[in-house]
């Protein structure tokens, strides 16, 4: 207020608190800014108290998606939904049953390939993003996935997700038994199966649940290629000490090297499933790989499993011919650094590494010189052994004519997928295979 308008008051009697006080307008100003202000301290009283109440009686458990219990937890909440929707109960904990249930799902989708080739899709369902209730052992449970928007998994470049679960302080223990159940569950669903892990940024993630076993004897190969490949396995496997002590290091290459469909993929597959090993896949072309993630992916595949790189020529063609305008170069994997992370001085682990290949002419020597590739195999197209192996394995009822259909293979050059397939054609008749072996050699010409 100007001093002139101060004077001008003043000599009307006024003084400028009196303005205030007398103005009932300006009284009740006050007296709203007085309320609310004690309603304000009240309120923060009131939530700090509650936040007190809430810290004394219940406790809260976080899961970041970046831990291994992530995935479990979230598997054994989808199940603990299914489970409850089969039990029979009173109509009482129907009703509450019903109104937990939660009403945003997020759906898990995983493809399953079967031998014959054939994908089925599998979808399970999980809470959604925000707060669901569930009842586990009699006790509340209030779970809380939030997914932060402006975070993100630098690993996978996903939004960066937390699950939150809150009980009764009382209930505390309840936790462990959770977090045991769901990796029981976890590790329950990989018995007598097999992981495949592909590499998710820097770090190694299963892809899709974990696959049946597949037996080794079903990839039928040439005279004792299977069992030479296996027992050499075996003998590095339980040789640990051995590599220790003369100061090698402890790794083993191995490549299968032929036509398309004559099974390496499936042996490798088999052969995992009977080392009771898992396997990592490394796709060299993925986008962001560069030689150092590289290098640290190998040091960190998880134990016992085998390091898979595939098509192997593919991965430095596409590099190279960068003429071709469909060729994408988002992986900075070098060539050298593909060498230096196969041979590299870091692992002390044992590492076993398959690579497949169908043109193994196309391959720098580099890569394929013991230490990196210590075991090649050729796996050809069907042999009369293999094809009768095949045959007797689809028509068990038929021997006799096993000779008769390998022997018209003779002079064809026919790989065991396709032979595969003609057996799944006619799978109901031996007889309908052999008269109908032209399809396979009329094939073969397209
Ligand atoms: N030797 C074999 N014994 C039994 N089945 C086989 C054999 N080879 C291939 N198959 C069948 O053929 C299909 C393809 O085989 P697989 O993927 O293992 O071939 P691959 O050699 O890896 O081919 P590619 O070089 O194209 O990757 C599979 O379904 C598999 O069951
Ligand atoms: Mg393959």
């Amino acid at each position: 207020m100007s001093p002139d308008i101060i004077n001008s008051l003043a000599s009307n009697g006024l003084s400028p608190s009196g303005i205030f006080s007398g103005n009932p307008y300006f009284s009740a100003g006050f007296g709203l800014i007085g309320v609310g202000a004690v309603l304000a301290v009240l309120r923060q009283g009131s939530r700090k108290a509650a936040a007190f109440t809430r810290r004394q009686l219940l406790v809260t458990l976080e899961i970041p998606s970046k831990d291994k219990s992530y995935q479990w937890i979230l598997a054994w909440l989808s199940d603990q939904q299914k489970l409850k929707s089969s039990s029979k109960k009173r109509i009482f904990s129907k009703i509450i049953q019903n109104a937990t249930k939660p009403r945003h799902l997020a759906v898990q989708t995983t493809f399953k390939q079967h031998d014959n080739g054939s994908v089925a899709a599998n979808f399970s369902f999980v809470p959604g993003p925000g707060k669901h209730l569930f009842n586990f052992n009699n006790r509340w449970i209030q779970v809380d996935r939030v997914r932060e928007t402006k975070m993100l998994d630098l690993t996978n470049g996903a939004p960066w997700e937390t699950i939150t679960l809150t009980t009764l302080n009382k209930d505390r223990d309840i936790f462990n038994t959770i977090l045991y159940n769901a990796q029981k569950k976890a590790i329950e669903q990989q018995k007598g199966k097999t992981v495949i892990y592909t590499s998710v940024g820097p770090e190694w993630r299963p892809f899709g649940p974990p696959r049946k076993k597949r037996v080794l004897s079903s990839v039928v190969l040439d005279n004792n290629i299977s069992e030479d490949i296996l027992s050499d396995v075996k003998d590095f496997i339980k040789n640990g000490k051995w590599y220790e002590e003369r100061g090698i290091p402890y790794r083993r290459g191995y490549m299968l090297y032929g036509p398309p469909g004559t099974g390496k993929t499936s042996f490798i597959q088999a052969l995992a499933g009977e080392l009771g090993y898992n396997i990592c896949i490394l796709n060299l072309g993925e986008r962001g790989h560069t030689d150092d993630r590289l290098n640290h992916l190998l040091t960190v595949a998880p134990e016992r499993s085998i390091v898979l790189l595939e098509d192997i020529d593919a991965a430095f063609n596409k590099h190279r011919d960068r003429s071709d305008p469909n060729s994408v170069h988002l992986s900075m994997v070098t060539f050298s650094g593909l060498l230096n992370a196969l041979d590299g001085v870091s692992s002390a682990e044992e590492r076993i590494t398959f690579m497949t290949t169908n043109h193994i002419d196309r391959l720098d020597s580099a890569l394929i010189r013991p230490g990196r590739v210590d075991y090649k195999v050729y796996l050809g197209n069907a042999t009369k052994f293999q094809t009768a192996t095949m045959f007797n394995r689809f028509y068990p009822e038929s021997p006799s004519l096993a000779a008769e259909f390998a022997e018209k293979t003779e002079g064809h050059q026919i790989s065991p997928a396709q032979l595969q397939g003609h057996f799944v054609r006619f799978k109901t008749s031996a007889e309908m295979a052999i008269e109908n072996f032209n399809l396979l050699t009329a094939k073969q010409d397209i």
